[in-house]
C-alpha cells in the first residue's frame, strides 16, 4: 500500500495540534467529543499531546451521504453522556470530506447552547467538499484519494495501520 503519511509525520502533526489546544484550553476544561469509530486513535494520541485538564465524551454517527434525498442527515447512533450546555466543546474528528457530517453534527450541537463549539480533524479533502464547515485546529489537507489506516477504515478493516496509506483494492 502507497504510505500518504508515515508515523513520524502523523506522531509531528498531532504534537503540533496538542500544542494548539494547550496553549487555546488552559483553564477551561474543555470537554472533547470524539466521533467514532474512526477518530479514536487521533483522539487517544492527541489528548495525551495536551498538557491541561479535559474530559472526554464521545458520539457515533451514520451519515446518509450524497445517496439518499437526506443527504447531509446525520443519524446520531449514540450520543455524548455529558451535558454539553455551558461546556467549551472540541469535536474531534479523522477527516472532512463531503462535511456533511460535521456541519449536520455541529449545527446540532450548537443547539445545545455549548460556551464554545471547536472543529479539530486530522485531515481534509478540500476538493470533495459539499457542505461547507470551518475546521478550527486542521492536521493536513490531502488530495482526493481513499485513505485508510490511523483509525480510517474501508468496511471496517485497516484501521489498524500505524500509518495513513491509500487504498487501492477497487472503487469505493
Ligand atoms: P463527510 O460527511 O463526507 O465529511 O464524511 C466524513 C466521514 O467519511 C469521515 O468521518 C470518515 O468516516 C469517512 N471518510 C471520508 N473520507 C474517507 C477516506 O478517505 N477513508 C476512510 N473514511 C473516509
Ligand atoms: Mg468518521
Amino acid at each position: 500500500m502507497e504510505i500518504l503519511i508515515d508515523e513520524n509525520s502523523i506522531k509531528e502533526i498531532v504534537s503540533r495540534l496538542g500544542k494548539e489546544l494547550t496553549a487555546d484550553y488552559a483553564g477551561k476544561n474543555p470537554l472533547m467529543v470524539t466521533i467514532l469509530k474512526g477518530s479514536m486513535i487521533f483522539s487517544s494520541d492527541l489528548i495525551r499531546q495536551m498538557d491541561t485538564d479535559i474530559e472526554l465524551d464521545f458520539m457515533k454517527v451514520s451519515s446518509y451521504g450524497m445517496s439518499t434525498v437526506s443527504s447531509g442527515k446525520v443519524n446520531i447512533l449514540q450520543d455524548t453522556t455529558a451535558d454539553i450546555r455551558g461546556r467549551h466543546v472540541i469535536l474531534v474528528e479523522d477527516i472532512v470530506d463531503t462535511g456533511y457530517t460535521l456541519s449536520a453534527l455541529k449545527e446540532c450541537l450548537l443547539s445545545r447552547e455549548p460556551a464554545s463549539l471547536k472543529i479539530c480533524s486530522l485531515l481534509s479533502k478540500p476538493s470533495r467538499r459539499e457542505a461547507e464547515v470551518d475546521i478550527d485546529y486542521l492536521g493536513l489537507e490531502i488530495p482526493d484519494k481513499f485513505i485508510v489506516g490511523y483509525g480510517l477504515d474501508f468496511a471496517e478493516k485497516y484501521r489498524n495501520l500505524p500509518y495513513i496509506g491509500v487504498y487501492e483494492g477497487g472503487t469505493v
